[in-house]
């Protein structure tokens, strides 16, 4: 199973700025890219082709943040998997704590959408992740299990394992320097794997389990080297090719 190093640029960057970074990321990483090692970049949409081709190498891709639940019609303001797909995307996002907390989506909504992206042949990396008050309550499990359970509702079980990805971000860590600490990030990924398995059965070994939260170059490899990390989902530190290179080779 290869480490899926994602970067989620979220609303930053100009089509320029965009298509020059990830140019200038592919050329600081593909020669020297471990080959159990996946680069994923989720750009604005308005970047996403310019990106696209610039990650239109063996080991690198680029993803949608977001998308909508059909193929086309009267939806103002919405993309369709299908017009990912269009652009060069492979991968789509879901239930990303700015879109539960900011935006509004709740679990099914994001249930949904992410077996609608599936059926529709994307990718998905599917965000889980509990808010400070939550883990102060004792609630970690709770919470994951329910978001896992009503996120992955409509996912068929015998979904190809590698379609499937779910990241870790614990909403207090994202974008604050707070990083999960390793027993944290280690119990959460594993109550993650089990649950899975028993969703989709022992299948769900292959399924990457990715972290999120305040990754930076100097903490990933000791992320990356925890029990259950297939990866990270980096914001922040993902935005200049340079830490976002020394990211994905740490
Ligand atoms: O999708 C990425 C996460 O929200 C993490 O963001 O690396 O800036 O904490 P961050």
């Amino acid at each position: 199973m290869k480490k899926l190093m994602a970067a989620n640029w979220k609303m930053f960057k100009t089509w320029d700025d965009a298509k020059t970074t990830a140019e200038e990321l592919v050329s600081l990483t593909a020669s020297n890219l471990p080959e159990d090692r996946e680069v994923l970049i989720f750009p604005p949409f308005t970047a996403l082709k310019g990106v696209a081709e610039a990650m239109a190498s063996e080991g690198f891709s680029a993803g949608g943040q977001d998308y909508y639940i059909e193929e086309e019609g009267a939806f103002t303001g919405e993309i369709s998997p299908k017009m990912l797909m269009d652009v060069g995307a492979t991968y789509g996002l879901t239930g990303h704590s700015e879109r539960r907390h900011v935006l509004g989506e709740n679990d099914e909504y994001i249930g949904q959408k992410t077996a609608y992206g599936l059926e529709a042949g994307l990718n998905v990396v599917f965000c889980i992740g509990e808010k400070i008050d939550e883990r102060k309550a004792g609630k970690v499990e709770e919470v994951l299990e329910r978001q896992i359970r009503v996120g992955l509702k409509g996912v068929p079980t015998d979904i190809a394992p590698e379609k499937l990805s779910v990241a870790y971000e614990p909403v207090w860590a994202i974008g604050t320097g707070e990083v999960a600490g390793p027993e944290e990030i280690v119990a959460a990924h594993t109550f993650t794997r089990k649950t899975l398995i028993s969703i989709f059965g022992e299948k769900a070994n292959e399924m990457r389990i990715l972290y999120g939260g305040s990754v930076k170059p100097g903490n990933c490899s000791d992320i990356i080297a925890l029990d259950n990390v297939d990866g990270v989902l980096v914001g922040g530190a993902s935005l200049l090719s340079e830490s976002f290179s020394q990211i994905v080779l740490a």
